[in-house]
């Protein structure tokens, strides 16, 4: 049945081309004032002024909901480590005694700290715990997710958590799409051996996550410590040939080459990029990679370096921003948390951020020919929030301003 949502206080539709915004595109945010969205069969039917949509022939029969808030594409966080077993309270407790992420690490903590409770952690609670951390997203206003494996870092338990995101999905309205993140750190199986555990990885992980069609990306984390840039490339390139679109981790701890490394292999998206110089920005936005930044990340590491978002804007990078949801570096699902950091931290605008966390969301997840913005034609994914500007999203933080989230034409939170 077609629902008509009026009297929407502002609507941010984000028309334009269909393609990642960067430059001053990002700040072109489609504001209509007193609007309304009419939906059907899951697909935005018109988006506009209130009279205009009222007079849309599905308009009268429509089942109408009075918003009185603002209206948003529904964010898409196309970064997230969303799959795991257990919290990492205690790599909590020694941050906030004053470690780094590097000490946390050499001392047995950090992403090898999370592979024991993932590896025995059957399938289905895994697939159980995944729904219920999508229902958070979606209360948040969020209606698609990326999803990294990374926790296991053996065949059978990455392909576990790959198969999980496939189980969880049977469970939850919100869209994800999953990730292989197998390079994500070294197994101790492999006694710090980065290149015979990748030899592995290319051998007989990736190319049994292929065969399966688990996974839509392959992502590796880039630095000092885990993996060089040379076995970025490699990684990348086989991925690539298998058909899975390369993501990387990069430049998040120093400036290691990551980001050069993804750009030309082709990566959809480099992210973090909080330590990129001038040749890293012009190779990506000489390749079109997007820069997908998680400021959240940086505010619960307690970090005061921030990535340049006004440079890369400036230089014509499409930025997304993500929270990069995950138990060591990111216990934090919402978005609108992300939008807070963004504006405060990276010098971003209220509309750039915005932009990052929909449309060119989307287009980190190679989506955005279909999601991302409220045009007609679009899949219906929107967020309605308790506001009378959309601005108050990113001023106010540490709250849920989410009223209601609709994913594929149907209101997903709450539920009636
Ligand atoms: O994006 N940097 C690598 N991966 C995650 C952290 C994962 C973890 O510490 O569990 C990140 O920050
Ligand atoms: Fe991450």
């Amino acid at each position: 049945m077609a629902i008509l949502f009026t009297n929407i206080k502002q609507l941010l539709t984000f028309a334009g081309d269909s393609a990642p915004r960067a430059g001053a595109a990002m700040r072109e945010i489609g504001l209509v004032k007193n609007a309304a969205v009419l939906v059907n069969g899951g697909i935005i039917e018109a988006a506009g002024p209130r009279a205009a949509v009222a007079r849309h022939r599905l308009a009268k029969k429509a089942r109408k909901v009075e918003v009185n808030g603002v209206c948003l594409p529904g964010f898409v966080d196309s970064h997230t480590h969303a799959v795991f077993a257990e919290p990492r309270l205690k790599d909590f407790s020694m941050r906030a005694a004053g470690a780094s992420y590097q000490e946390i690490k050499a001392a047995g903590g950090g992403i090898i700290s999370s592979i024991g409770a993932v590896r025995a952690q059957p399938l289905k609670a895994m697939a159980a715990q995944l729904a219920a951390r999508a229902a958070r997203f979606l209360e948040c206003g969020t209606t698609t997710i990326e999803v990294k494996s990374g926790y296991g870092l053996s065949l059978d338990s990455e392909l576990k958590m790959l198969r999980a995101v496939r189980e969880a999905q049977k469970f939850t309205p919100l869209e994800m799409l999953p990730t292989l993140l197998a390079a994500h750190s070294v197994p101790p199986e492999f006694k710090g051996d980065a290149q015979k555990y990748l030899a592995h990885v290319i051998a007989e992980i990736l190319p049994k996550a292929a065969a399966e069609k688990l996974a839509v990306f392959a992502d590796i984390f880039c630095e000092k410590g885990y993996f060089t840039p040379e076995q970025t490339t490699a990684y990348l390139k086989e991925a690539a040939r298998l058909g899975l679109r390369p993501k990387v981790h990069s430049e998040q701890l120093s400036n290691y080459g990551g980001t050069r490394a993804g750009a030309a292999a082709g990566a959809i998206s480099a992210d973090h990029a909080d330590h990129v110089y001038a040749e890293d920005i012009a190779a990506l936005r000489d390749s079109g990679t997007i820069a997908t930044l998680l400021p959240a990340s940086n505010y619960y590491l307690g970090l005061s370096k921030y990535p340049p978002a006004s440079e890369l804007i400036a230089e014509g990078v499409p930025v997304a921003l993500a929270t990069d949801f995950n138990p060591g570096t990111c216990p934090c699902w919402n978005m609108q948390f992300v939008l807070s950091a963004a504006c405060t931290h990276c010098a971003m605008t209220p509309e750039e951020a915005i932009c990052a966390a929909t449309v060119n969301g989307a287009w980190a997840l190679g989506i955005g020919d279909r999601a991302g913005s409220v045009t007609p034609g679009m899949q219906a994914d929107l967020a309605f929030f308790e506001a009378d500007d959309y601005r108050e999203l990113a001023y106010y933080f540490g709250a849920n301003q989410n009223l209601l989230t609709v994913k594929k034409g149907e209101i997903v939170h709450p539920r009636f």
